[in-house]
């Protein structure tokens, strides 16, 4: 069986056991017990993510790639042990295709800075959509500003799906990359990332995934999906903030220049002149984020212990039971109804600020994200300031959705 790929029922029945992993769990906020619900902003840590950061800090920790001695080269093979967990979770051909980033917003401005200055010009297109993050908003408008290219963005309907037929018109020999989210943070909405790959490969225009929301939730294979880039950060899957990973194409990362400069990543260095370090390294300047690679790497090895089968399956059901629960709150409105969706519900009430909602539910206990989500653009086009947004992770269960439920109902009968 391969290593992500665990699928029994067992597993199913023991993932409720799974809360007692996450020490703060345990807190008690404004006197009531916590009900973690904005795992889409970043996930809680289970003690062996921590444990393995302490261990390694404890006991194997020096530079890496650096010295002869032997505590430096137990450092490199632990980082370079993370590196191969990557790889293997998400199924790259290398593992010098794996380039580790403080997370998923550094490894897409990467991508936009290095690939748009090797190869975007003026004149050319960026597609990205409706949907997308601040962060594969921002980098793209950057780079078209900086070369003179015009950003194209597809459109979505009022369910929050992507219009494939919008974007098949968008597409032309003028575009030189599609940047899209595999799920949406703010809806919830899976996106047919591998279609639109394989229709923008027709026209040989590269794709990169914003994976962030995904990874946690999904089995992710960047070969089957034939994605050219990939990126996700490491604080939204149960490991540490301040690290992420870009996954390239071998044959992209080898052709794009460097985008920090400095040491770790140079082979020869003469004050007239530089050449670069092979892959990964070329895009590694500097000493790189070790101990986190390891509580990554930690996180990867747990989820893959409970299997992402199983994981997607009990946050589905989270998804399924959490919106029957709340479609009986008078007012009540979804924002995001999309037929795939992932454990993510986005809503309004009435003509109640969305702040207000998420301080009241504070007060229960019960934290929640409301605001715009880091989606103005997408904010927009439903015609709203904000929702309020729960989220769930692998910890969450129905008592948490219960509890949800009945902390919205107080908070709707006092502000409305
Ligand atoms: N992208 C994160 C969120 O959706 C911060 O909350």
């Amino acid at each position: 069986m391969e290593a992500f790929d665990v699928d029994t029922t067992s597993m199913k029945n023991r993932i409720g056991e799974r809360r007692k992993d996450f020490p703060i769990l345990q807190r008690q906020m404004n006197g009531k017990p916590l009900v973690f619900l904005d795992s889409a902003a970043s996930s809680q840590k289970p003690d062996v993510v921590t444990s393995a950061i302490k261990s390694y800090y404890d006991k194997t920790h020096a530079n890496v790639h650096r010295g002869v001695y032997q505590l430096s080269q137990e450092a490199t093979d632990a980082f370079e042990k993370s590196r191969a967990t990557i790889q293997s979770f998400i199924n790259a051909k290398h593992s010098h295709e794996v380039i580790f980033v403080r997370g998923c917003t550094e490894g897409i401005n990467l991508v936009a800075s290095s690939y748009g200055d090797a190869f975007i010009r003026e004149g050319d297109e960026v597609i990205i959509t409706t949907l997308e993050h601040h962060s594969n908003i921002v980098p793209w408008q950057m780079v078209c500003e900086k070369k003179g290219a015009n950003l194209k963005v597809v459109h979505v309907d009022e369910a929050g799906e992507i219009d494939l037929d919008d974007y098949k018109s968008k597409l032309s020999s003028k575009v030189k990359m599609v940047a899209v989210n595999h799920i949406s943070n703010t809806l919830g909405t899976i996106n047919p990332v591998k279609q639109m790959i394989d229709m923008a490969h027709e026209l040989d225009i590269p794709v990169l995934v914003d994976g962030a929301q995904a990874t946690p939730h999904m089995k992710i294979d960047v070969q089957a999906l034939d994605a050219d880039f990939y990126v996700f950060s490491g604080h939204k899957m149960y490991g540490p903030t301040g690290i992420g990973v870009l996954y390239g194409k071998e044959h992209w990362l080898n052709k794009m220049p460097p985008y920090h400069g400095g040491g770790e990543m140079i082979k020869t260095v003469t004050f007239e002149k530089t050449t670069y370090n092979e892959l990964p390294f070329k895009f590694e300047a500097g000493t790189p984020n070790i101990a986190d690679s390891i509580g990554l790497a930690a996180a990867v090895d747990y989820i893959g212990e409970i299997g992402l089968d199983v994981i997607s399956e009990h946050e589905n059901d989270l998804l399924n039971y959490g919106t029957d629960l709340l479609s009986s709150i008078e007012g009540m409105r979804f924002i995001g109804t999309a037929k795939a969706k992932a454990g993510v519900i986005s809503f309004l009430v009435g003509d109640i600020h969305p702040y207000d909602i998420g301080t009241l539910l504070d007060k229960q206990g019960i934290a929640v994200r409301t605001g715009h989500h880091c989606t103005q653009p997408l904010m927009d086009h439903y015609g709203i300031p904000g929702t309020v947004r729960a989220s769930f992770g692998l910890y969450n269960n129905m008592e948490d959705l219960d509890r949800l439920y009945e902390a919205l109902t107080r908070a709707v009968n006092i502000l409305s």
